[in-house]
């Protein structure tokens, strides 16, 4: 290199930038023979933040004023090309140059500039790479524009450039789902104008820069070109908005997407930039955006836990066994052989053993039908997977998951045994929804080495993992399974010990509430309407029927004989389960269902049997107002939410929005169930909760001394 040296300290120290840190020397600036390269270098995602933004000016300038360079090479270093702009920036005013000057100043650049793209190049990271004049990849990098899943729309020129490189309508798919492309794919769109495999980007650069010189063509920049937007239909747009306000009705970014994609369409390039702009900024100011937001840090924030020091030594998890082929097992079985962990799947049974492995045969199947799996993949997955009856087998696995009866009995004997069998320093985790797991390791001699580990149905699809620590679980084995979690792609959470951990027992109050609306007056269509208008994806009693009402009625049965005095008076929910009316599997439950429907049908027997209920309970029945239904779900949620902080279930209100958005389909633009409460106000919510334990009583409106504390000071949770 003929002139190495870091450029962009002095301007960032010249412009107090907003972030925190501005790394000294984020951006470099070097000529190699005819080409001046500029190295972007700014762990751990090279994020386009303000010291990355003055120094990529000042590079370029740097560059064109080299009259040894005759091209420009923009390349990352490190795991990534530039992963977006800096999100930790947004809701803070923003320092100049700004991300559409910085790429307005490529895009006019006197030299070719040429971008190569490593790992992920995405939102404000593309939209630089699409500014300048060639786009080289290499064969494992993915493209995308994802500030959809953060409640924004691409803010530097995406929206403008995208649709003139692969046409407006892939365009509208690409930023709407805010899914990234793969290079091959890129290039067959004409996103990139090559790809290279087996090197590194600097190289394929430098090689795509010598081809451009050699060849001594000038590329057209991507906003001088109208060839793929000329003739878009207009019904494009119309059809988009109308899939739009049936799939997303409650999403605000969607919508301006579809308005500066059009805008790219009927616009000339710079009015066409400035509509972007004013529907960025939109978005921008929309609180859905902080919502997304935080929920995109929770999902990161989740997996540091409070008191587990960063570098506490983990076991290596080399094969797993899995006790249990039901539904549970096997998807959790799923889960490992998916990310390519051999797993050995134990039941009792060869009949269940057979029928457990069917259903994984036909899961895969159905995701190969898809296209979304190959049939090399489908072999592999399968192959990764080894039925047995004999726990025998599990001798050399490195962590056994329990998935048996929910029976504290029956976990208890297989914990005996799997101690009896597994080597020393196996991890022995159930996953238990309901039973205490310090119960379940004193059965072990090794109760340092188990904890929960607490999948939710499908465990192949949803993405939470609660782990559950016991009171003697050692801190090893605890940074194993959260370290595994984030291998099999889960979300997973640490939480204390309880009847139903943190979601379940939260669920269990909005069910309790449910119910007892219903008996006062509501309907079950009511209840579900409430809470779908509020953007959850099911209401209580349509989630109730997916699940199935068996499923609770056994456990009530369980606790019944328990001698539970809450569970001793049977509910409308019992009698149905009672009838047979199990849910969707019987076409019938709390709703009923056509043959090979998922669409939920309100049911006069239903009705007459919440009628039967309520006279029985000697309840007349009144109206209940939307409002009280809003209130009673999500409050109550909120005042055992605070009280599972109180007594340090959960270490942070982080960690319960993490575990409801991603176990039970939180509306994500609301941030999660605690950046909920905050913003809804906790003096009203403290207001209400005591108002319902005042006048309808039951320990779920005790109210949370937390919550009336920080209610009386004016905090948030957690603060
Ligand atoms: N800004 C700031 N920090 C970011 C970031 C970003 N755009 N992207 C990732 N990070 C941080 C993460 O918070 C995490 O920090 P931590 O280590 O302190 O927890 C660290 O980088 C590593 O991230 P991941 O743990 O997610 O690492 P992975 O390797 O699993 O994934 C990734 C990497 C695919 C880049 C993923 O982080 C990601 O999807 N990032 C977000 C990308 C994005 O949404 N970009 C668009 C931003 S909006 C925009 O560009 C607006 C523009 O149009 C104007």
């Amino acid at each position: 290199m003929d002139r190495p040296g870091p450029l962009a300290s002095e301007s960032a120290d010249a412009v107090a930038g907003p972030t925190e840190a501005v790394p000294p020397n984020p951006i470099q600036y070097a000529r190699q023979g005819r080409i001046g390269v500029i190295t972007v270098d700014y762990p751990p995602v090279n994020a386009v933040g303000h010291g990355v933004r003055s120094g990529l000016v000042a590079a370029l300038d740097a560059g064109l004023a080299d009259d040894g360079a005759d091209a420009l090479l923009l390349v990352c270093a490190g795991r990534t090309f530039m992963a977006g702009a800096d999100i930790r920036e947004f809701g803070k005013p923003s320092a100049p140059p700004t991300l559409p000057e910085v790429v307005a100043r490529l895009d006019a650049a006197t030299k070719p500039v040429i971008a190569a793209i490593h790992g992920t190049a995405l939102g404000g990271g593309l939209e630089v790479a699409l500014a300048c004049h060639l786009r080289v990849a290499l064969t494992s990098a993915k493209l995308g524009l994802p500030e959809v899943k953060l409640g924004l729309l691409p803010g530097a020129g995406g929206t403008q450039r995208l649709p003139r490189l692969v046409g407006a309508a892939k365009a509208l798919d690409m930023i709407l789902s805010g899914d990234p492309v793969g290079a091959e794919e890129a290039l067959a769109l004409g996103l990139v104008d090559a790809v290279e495999d087996g090197t590194s980007p600097l190289e394929a650069g430098l090689r795509a820069a010598e081809r451009l010189l050699a060849d001594g063509s000038r590329p057209q920049p991507v906003s001088a070109r109208t060839d793929r937007i000329a003739g878009t239909d207009p019904a494009l747009f119309t059809a988009k908005r109308a899939e739009l306000a049936k799939r997303q009705p409650h999403l605000f970014s969607p919508h301006r997407i579809v308005d500066a994609v059009e805008a790219a369409v009927i616009l000339p390039f710079g009015e066409g930039t400035a509509r972007e702009r004013e529907l960025f900024l939109a978005c921008m100011d929309s609180p859905q955006r902080a919502g997304l937001i935080h929920a995109f840090f929770a999902e990161r924030e989740v997996a540091k836990v409070p008191g587990l020091p960063a570098g506490t030594p983990t076991r290596d998890i080399r094969k797993v066994g899995v006790i249990g082929a039901g539904t549970m097992g096997g998807g959790i079985a799923m889960c490992f052989a998916n990310a390519g962990i051999p797993v050995v799947l134990v039941d009792s049974t060869q009949d269940g053993l057979e029928r457990g492995v069917a259903a994984i045969r036909r899961n895969y199947d159905s995701t190969f039908r898809k296209g979304r799996l190959t049939a090399a993949q489908l072999d592999e997955r399968m192959a990764l997977i080894h039925p047995t009856l004999s726990y025998d087998e599990l001798a050399d696995a490195d962590l056994v998951v329990e998935a048996a009866f929910e029976s504290m009995e029956v976990k208890q004997a297989i914990f005996q045994t799997l101690d009896r069998t597994c080597k020393p320093g196996a991890i022995l985790a159930t996953n238990t929804s309901t039973l205490d797991v310090d119960a379940i390791a004193a059965a072990t001699g090794r109760p340092q080495d188990v904890l929960g580990m607490h999948f939710f149905s499908p465990a192949n699809v949803m993405r939470l993992l609660e782990v559950v620590r016991g009171t003697r679980t050692s801190d090893t084995v605890l940074a194993t399974a959260m370290g595994l979690a984030r291998r099999i792609g889960k979300v997973g959470v640490a939480v204390g010990v309880c009847y139903g951990f943190v979601g379940n027992r939260i669920l269990h109050q909005r069910g309790r509430e449910s119910m007892a609306l219903v008996e006062e007056g509501a309907s079950p269509e009511q209840v579900d309407r409430v809470l779908t208008e509020f953007g959850f994806p099911l209401g209580h009693f349509s989630m109730t029927d997916l699940a199935g009402i068996d499923v609770g009625w056994r456990i009530r049965e369980e606790r019944r004989k328990a001698g539970d005095p809450e569970a001793q008076s049977p509910n409308w929910l019992d009698t149905l389960a009672e009838r047979g009316r199990y849910g969707q599997k019987t076409s019938a439950g709390v709703y009923r269902y056509e043959p090979g429907s998922r669409t939920p049908i309100p049911d006069p027997e239903v009705a007459a049997v919440i009628e039967e209920d309520r006279l029985r309970r000697g309840i007349v029945p009144r109206p209940v107002s939307d409002g009280e239904v809003r209130e009673r779900c999500l409050y109550v949620m909120v005042n055992e939410a605070s009280k599972i902080l109180e007594e340090g279930i959960a270490a942070r209100p982080v960690d319960i929005d993490a575990i409801w958005l991603h176990g039970y389909g939180f509306p994500s633009w609301h941030g999660g169930l605690l950046f909920w409460a905050n913003r809804e106000g906790l003096g009203k919510i403290a207001e209400a909760v005591q108002r319902y334990h005042r006048d309808i009583g039951g320990p779920q409106w005790r109210p949370s001394a937390l919550l009336l504390q920080c209610a009386a000071e004016g905090r948030a949770l957690g603060c």
